[in-house]
């Protein structure tokens, strides 16, 4: 079975971040959203996949690149506009052929994985297995009505949401959705719906049915989620000290630390992950916080927070529930007229005591 991994779209809900960088690369617990979508794939046995790709081609194919570190074969497909999942299926047709393929949206991580989902579609071969995820908000979602055991209904973003049951980013199809995505016609938000193409499905009497996931599902689009996405991910990671801690730091939980870093008498507690090449002196690092590469800490707290490469922050204060992009400095200084001096990009948010 071939894979098809959904990773364009302009990522307007992640706002600064995305004016950037790609949505799908990301990094949850120091790894870019994307890996673990790849990662996906290949522990469900598929081994051949397209990465639908639009304005941020470049930077994932950079990051990504021919599949050889993960020994699989990884295909760029073009996508000129985001004009829904639908139509990236439609432009990946020849890609994909005729056999059935699994795809997943570059932005989803699901804990349990897709091995189960892909055995299942291969047991039983409906013409389309989706995946449903009982959630608490599932009007920011695709969601299903279920009847008698059968899904009658699936709708995008309903309000009032008519059941719990959220539609996960992933599904797997046989080449009768190809038709399904030629005949629907574009939704109020302007584009092809995946959803509107299996309902299409449904009304004509095909065999789509569904599984509904074990365990966590985080579709990583908003801040919020990126966070807890990385909260999920960071309570199961194993230490591993890679580099040089002082006599005056103590460390508690589980903390992962990279080559070139050096820790000056802080405390770290775990759950944490901290990359390559960082000083981080006189601090506290709290539980569910990832730090990039090359980062500079100093006097400063952080929890449950996100900090990419090359940033540099000396505060003298504490930050939670933070993301902070790449090379940001935030710094204390004395000076006068106390006041705060903010140069941030458009979108950024800024909240001070
Ligand atoms: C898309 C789908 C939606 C699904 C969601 C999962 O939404 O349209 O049905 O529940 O992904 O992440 P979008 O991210 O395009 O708003």
């Amino acid at each position: 079975m071939k894979g098809l991994i959904l990773s364009g779209g302009k990522g307007t809900r992640m706002r600064p971040l995305t004016y950037t960088a790609a949505k799908q690369l990301l990094p949850v617990a120091n790894k870019p959203v994307l890996f673990y979508t790849i990662e996906m794939m290949l522990e469900a046995g598929i081994r051949d996949i397209g990465i639908v790709v639009g304005e941020t081609k470049g930077e994932i194919i950079k990051a990504v690149g021919n599949g050889s570190r993960w020994g699989i074969k990884i295909t760029y497909i073009e996508q000129e506009t985001p004009a829904g999942l639908a139509h990236a299926v439609k432009v990946s047709r020849h890609f994909l052929g005729d056999e059935p393929f699994v795809m997943l949206l570059g932005d989803n991580i699901i804990k349990a994985g897709i091995k189960d989902f892909v055995e299942e579609f291969v047991k039983v071969k409906p013409d389309a297995l989706i995946l449903l995820s009982p959630i608490k908000n599932p009007e920011r979602f695709g969601v299903a009505v279920i009847e008698n055991g059968k899904i009658v209904r699936l709708l995008e973003k309903p309000f009032p949401p008519p059941s719990n049951l959220a539609l996960v980013g992933c599904y797997i199809f046989n080449k009768n959705i190809f038709s399904a995505c030629s005949e629907i016609k574009p939704s109020q938000r302007g584009e092809l719906e995946i959803t509107d193409a299996i309902q299409w499905l449904i009304d004509r009497g095909y065999d789509v049915r569904y599984h509904i996931i074990k365990g966590w599902w985080k579709d990583t689009g908003m801040a919020d989620d990126l966070l807890e996405a990385n909260r999920l991910i960071l309570e199961e990671i194993e230490e591993d000290i890679r580099g040089e801690i002082d006599d005056l730091t103590k460390i508690m939980g589980k903390v992962k630390i990279g080559i070139g870093s050096k820790i000056i008498n802080s405390v770290l507690r775990g759950p944490l992950v901290i990359g390559e090449n960082c000083m981080i002196e006189n601090s506290y690092i709290g539980p569910f916080t990832s730090i990039g590469n090359a980062v500079y800490i100093k006097e400063t707290e952080i929890e449950h927070s996100i900090i990419l490469d090359n940033c540099k922050i000396h505060l003298q204060g504490r930050i939670e529930d933070t993301i902070l992009g790449r090379g940001v400095v935030v710094r204390k200084v004395d000076r006068r007229p106390l006041s705060y001096k903010f140069i941030v990009g458009d979108q950024s948010i800024i909240e001070v005591m």
